[in-house]
This record gives C-alpha cells, sequence and structure tokens, in this order.
C-alpha cells in the first residue's frame, strides 16, 4: 500500500521556554499566513508546520505560536489535543497509528494492537524502550476498505497481518 516509512524528525533536545522561530520558519509562517483574511485562521497549517520541523509540538512551541498568531495559549493547546494528528510528546522515531474503528475491528485489528503491545513493551501512547516506535490509537484512516490499517509515519499499509506486520516492523527497526 505504501513504501517505506521515513523516520519523523528528531525534536531538539528539551525546547527553552521561550522558543522563537528562525527565519526559515518565519518565511514559511508568512507563506501560510498571506492565504487567510485573519492570522489565527492560519492556525493548523502552523502547527502542522511545527509539527514537520520539530515531529511534536511543545508547550514552548504552542507558546510562540499563540504569541505570533495573536491567538490565546489556551486555545492553541485546546487545538493541538483535539486531533490526534499532532503529538503533544516527542514519539519515537516511527509513528505507529492504529485505527481501531469498527470496520478495521472486524478485519482484526483487535490481534494487532495485542501483538503490538506485546512486541513493543508498551500500551497505547508509550513509547518502545530503544526510542524506535510510539503506538497510538486513531479513529477511521479513510481507507476501511484495506482493513486493518495502520499508518506508520506518513506511509498507510494496509491488509495487515500479524505475520506482515512483524515483517514491516523487522524493516523498520533495522532501518
Ligand atoms: S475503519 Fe479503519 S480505516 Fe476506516
Amino acid at each position: 500500500m505504501s513504501g517505506p516509512a521515513a523516520p519523523v524528525a528528531s525534536p531538539p533536545a528539551g525546547q527553552p521556554a521561550g522558543l522563537a522561530f528562525d527565519a526559515a520558519m518565519e518565511s514559511e509562517i508568512a507563506a501560510i499566513l498571506a492565504r487567510y483574511p485573519r492570522p489565527g485562521a492560519g492556525l493548523l497549517p502552523v502547527l502542522w508546520l511545527c509539527q514537520r520541523r520539530w515531529g511534536w509540538i511543545s508547550p514552548a512551541a504552542m507558546s510562540a505560536v499563540a504569541a505570533r498568531l495573536g491567538l490565546a495559549p489556551a486555545f492553541v493547546e485546546g487545538v493541538v489535543s483535539f486531533y490526534t494528528m499532532f503529538q503533544r510528546r516527542p514519539p519515537g522515531r516511527f509513528l505507529l497509528q492504529v485505527c481501531t474503528t469498527l470496520s478495521c475491528q472486524l478485519c482484526g485489528t483487535g490481534e494487532l494492537v495485542a501483538h503490538l503491545k506485546r512486541r513493543l513493551g508498551v500500551d497505547f501512547g508509550g513509547t518502545s524502550a530503544d526510542g524506535a516506535f510510539t503506538l497510538v490509537e486513531v479513529q477511521c484512516l479513510g481507507a476501511c476498505g484495506e482493513g486493518p490499517v495502520i499508518q506508520v509515519n506518513d506511509d498507510y499499509y494496509g491488509d495487515l497481518t500479524v505475520e506482515r506486520l512483524d515483517a514491516i516492523l523487522d524493516r523498520l527497526a533495522a532501518s
């Protein structure tokens, strides 16, 4: 269903409380905001830009976005916490987003989830001890016809079995 997943960007070790956007980020933010009638309307793409840059959205990044767009920090935090696409903690190199909605459940997601939790030694929200994989639960990924489906970083993998999943994880872990 897709090619090899690329690892997520490594976040800087401990972002400072007073995070500031560099010139490249400022340029991209300006280009985003030019598409909207007011700065606050560009919140989602600016947050996505932050996540692409750092791999997650830290409290410092939320504060910087709020200040840059003229929004209340609590509002920005509320948006970040609403969408599962935004990570509020540094993920492992590979973010495993497992669809647990009904269509995938009927196709065997439960068995995959049990296997993933055993293999990685984590529950949903956890990161494997080697830092390679973060396991999260998400709702429908929009590929119900190929369930069970897991998104690994930007790539989808469908029609999964425990054996196929293990082969994928083995390959990713060795990359
Ligand atoms: S129910 Fe899993 S992709 Fe839609």
